[in-house]
């Protein structure tokens, strides 16, 4: 357990494994064929993960496809059930319980309150064929508002900070296009002021021009309400721009980690270095 003033959450020995497991790969030195165990064919999604994410840091987690990121971000919000491991937030029940443990109403209840979750597809994040402005007054009722003026003041403000025009805050996000759709995701994440932001790979596929306001709009967010948040990419050039810390992803377990720039400047891993190389 971790009672640091500075840490906004802690995880410990993550793992998430789709699998029995068997004898040889219970144990933890035998190894496996990448994240798959070569006898019973368990697959190690993520696998014995630690880390701290700081109050106010934007920390980055980067990694190849299939290395676990979008896994470790699900179980982190809830959306997966985790197999091993420890998660205390330090702003829940001052940082004592293991929330991966909690009951399914208390972890709603971080999730609520706590928590604001951005995803790679803006299907999971938003009902389509409802309102911005009904999306947003959803997140704001399951956190405990009831007061519809506060809520409209709350979308109107959030919306408008994403940029997206007032005039269409009454139209479901399916009119609209990938980028301003991600934009109300988020807005849509932040209207209950959540001290996380889980952001997993949310300017993948966008233009790149719309790429780049996403990802200001981002920093600046952080910068103005201090969140901290953990983003998601397989995209260096993304991770160097947002993020102050980085944990390099690599068959679902922790490759290296550390300070963005020391990572890229001086990579210790074999893969980190292939990743840093490739876009240089
Ligand atoms: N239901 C499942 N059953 C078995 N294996 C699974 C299941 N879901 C995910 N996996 C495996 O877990 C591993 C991690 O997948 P995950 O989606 O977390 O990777 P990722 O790093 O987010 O990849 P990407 O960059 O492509 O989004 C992969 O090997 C994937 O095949
Ligand atoms: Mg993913
Ligand atoms: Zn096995």
């Amino acid at each position: 357990m971790s009672t640091h003033d500075n840490i906004a959450l802690s995880v410990r020995g993550a793992g998430k494994f789709y699998g029995d497991r068997c004898n040889y790969c219970r144990n933890e030195n035998n190894p496996l064929n990448n994240n798959i165990c070569p006898y019973c064919r368990t697959v190690f999604a993520v696998d014995d993960v630690s880390f701290d994410l700081y109050k106010g840091e934007i920390l980055g987690i980067v990694g190849e496809s299939g290395s676990g990121k979008s896994t470790l971000m699900k179980m982190l919000y809830f959306d997966q059930e985790r197999s091993a491991g420890e998660y205390y937030i330090t702003g829940y029940a001052e940082g004592v319980p293991n929330v991966f443990t909690l009951s399914s109403q208390h972890r709603r209840e971080i999730q609520n309150e706590i928590l604001g979750m951005v995803y790679q597809n803006p299907v999971y994040g938003l009902k389509m064929d409802f309102s911005s402005m009904s999306n947003i007054a959803e997140k704001l009722i399951a956190a405990g508002s009831r007061n519809v003026g506060e809520m409209t003041a709350a979308g109107d403000h959030f919306l408008d900070k994403v940029n997206i025009p007032l005039d269409r805050k009454f139209e479901p996000p399916e009119n609209f296009s990938g980028g301003m759709q991600q934009r109300v995701q988020i807005a849509k994440a932040l209207s209950n002021y959540p001290p996380i932001l889980l952001l997993d790979e949310v300017t993948t596929g966008l233009d790149v021009s719309v790429q780049a306001d996403v990802l200001e709009l981002i920093k600046e967010i952080q910068r103005e309400l201090g969140i901290s948040m953990i983003v998601v990419s397989h995209d260096l050039a993304i991770i160097r721009m947002l993020c102050d810390r980085t944990m390099v992803m690599l068959n679902g377990s922790v490759a290296e980690a550390g300070i963005t720039d020391q990572i890229l400047e001086d990579p210790k891993h074999h893969y980190t270095q292939q990743l840093v190389y490739s876009i240089l």
